[in-house]
């Protein structure tokens, strides 16, 4: 079995991580939302005012700490009033975007934020500007936030909803370098103005805009936004949202559980390019925002494979595999890496679209391997990144660093996590430990063959079970198998 060494320095704190990096998305897209999250409160089902208990369970499981909605493209065509009130009185839309099926609008504005309360996590709402107005989105943000006697709090009184929400992130427009309205930077970024402008602090709520940000590696879109994001002396958003799918090849993406060996490494090489495409877009934000005012918000990132086969194109429903666990920590690792500027991210999508948490069935729901990577990296929220480092080596022909890695200091825990993304390697890692004096080790690892997933109504393939690892004199030593993904907690 090959060594490597690995080295920590509890000393050097880097900097913090926010628990949003290990955030969620939903859209209105395929079954996500209906038949996924939504059921209604008629569905046999167990659901509370229409949304899956078993689903709200699994997101607590994960400590999901944001969500983002309604969309994706699906947000520039959404308008909001079309959500509200009584449910067999709102009209009814062509969700052009996905699969142009009819949206009967049953999931609005309060079942979002009955959502996010019953499960315990901050809501983000993504605006219309693509299709939407100023006037229309300013309204949206009084009726959800305002307490005052103004027609919008007095609407969402009437619709049943006496004291309004806290809404902190607010994103204005999406993708609007694309479907929400193929706008130039420098066009966008004067309409982001203007919109945000009006987006106002109602109630003692306290908005945290949010501009959208490049499509993968268009720096210029970046250094656009952040030359004109200022007026007034004052940043006029905290965060810029990047996009990024890994997708080797467009045309032809492959199969979420089909796959062989090179299309494994090639994927993997896409992954492990955030870290390019992290560090520069930082570097662009760092000559005009040195005090990182503005946060890189990445609001959708994740696998994207051809749909299931009998499946509707339009849905984007993919199985998730080992492979996908690997992945989904390599990310992880990575936006731990650069939280200094990273301040929250978003997997696409939470549930029954690309690469998801869960899966449904109907009544059955699987728990994906992705799912257990956010469980197990659950202690990084908001924990103190520190330094790490290991004698890498590099596999394949794509030249990827065969184990990615990342630890986090919390309340005198400290929490490591690693994957082994080799096929056939076992790795034996020997860790100094400097500042910290660690005494006790519990481990958990996900561990299977690479193209291994969960299949509904039968048994777990891919789960996370307790592993042992040894620490001792201030060394940890762990062997991390081929194609796994551990973490430790040391104490
Ligand atoms: O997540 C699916 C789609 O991908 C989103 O709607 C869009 O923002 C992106 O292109």
């Amino acid at each position: 079995m090959k060594k490597l060494k690995m080295t920590i320095n509890a000393r050097d704190k880097i900097s913090h991580i926010n628990r949003e990096i290990y955030g969620n998305f939903t859209e209105h897209l395929g079954r996500c939302i209906y038949n996924g999250i939504y059921v209604g409160e008629d569905s046999d089902i167990p659901n509370t005012r229409g949304i899956r208990n078993d689903i709200v369970e699994a997101f607590k499981e994960i400590g999901m700490p944001v969500l983002r909605w309604p969309g994706g493209c699906f947000a520039d065509e959404y308008h909001w009033r079309d959500g509200i009130g009584e449910k067999s009185q709102r009209p009814k839309m062509i969700n052009t975007n996905w699969g142009g099926v009819t949206e009967d609008n049953s999931f609005g504005t309060h079942e979002f934020f009955d959502l996010c309360e019953q499960v315990g996590c901050e809501p983000y709402i993504a605006g219309n500007v693509g299709s939407g107005t100023v006037e229309e989105l300013s309204k949206w943000v009084e009726y959800m936030t305002s307490d005052s006697i103004c027609p919008m709090a007095d609407e969402r009184r009437k619709n049943g909803r006496e004291k309004a929400w806290k809404l902190k992130y607010l994103g204005i427009g999406n993708e609007n370098w694309g479907c929400g309205g193929n706008m130039t930077p420098e066009y966008y970024v004067s309409l982001y103005k203007q919109f945000r402008s009006f987006c106002k602090n109602h109630s003692g709520n306290e908005l945290y805009p949010i501009a959208c940000g490049p499509n993968s590696s268009d720096y210029n879109w970046t250094e656009v936004m952040m030359k004109n994001l200022k007026s007034q002396y004052q940043w006029q958003a905290k965060g810029l949202a990047l996009h990024f799918y890994s997708i080797p090849d467009w045309n032809n993406k492959g199969k979420a559980t089909e796959f062989d060996e090179d299309e494994y490494y090639r994927l993997l090489g896409t992954v492990y390019f955030t870290d390019e495409l992290l560090t520069r877009h930082t570097e662009v934000m760092n000559r005009y925002d040195p005090d990182c005012e503005v946060a890189l918000i990445v609001d959708e990132w994740g696998n994207w494979f051809d749909v299931e086969d009998g499946t509707n194109p339009g849905f984007l429903f993919q199985q998730n595999a080992m492979r996908d666990a690997i992945t989904a920590a390599i990310s992880l690792n990575t936006f731990n890496a650069h939280s200094g500027r990273v301040k929250m991210a978003n997997i696409a999508q939470a549930v029954n679209v690309l690469q998801s948490v869960i899966l449904t069935e109907g009544e059955a729901l699987v728990k994906t391997p992705t799912f257990y990577v956010f469980k197990l990296f659950k202690g990084h929220q908001e924990g103190e990144l520190v330094y790490s480092h290991i004698e890498n080596e590099k596999i394949s022909s794509y030249n990827v660093p065969a184990v990615s890695q990342s630890v986090s200091v919390k309340d005198n825990v400290m929490t490591v996590t690693l994957s082994n993304c080799s096929l056939n390697e076992d790795y034996e890692i020997e860790t100094d430990i400097l500042g910290f004096d660690a005494k006790q080790a519990e481990a958990q690892i996900i561990n299977a063959e690479v193209h291994a997933f969960n299949d509904f109504n039968k048994q777990e393939q891919v789960t996370a079970k307790p592993y042992e690892v040894k620490v001792e004199g201030g060394k940890l030593k762990l062997t991390l198998p081929a194609c796994s993904v551990v973490a430790v907690t040391l104490k």
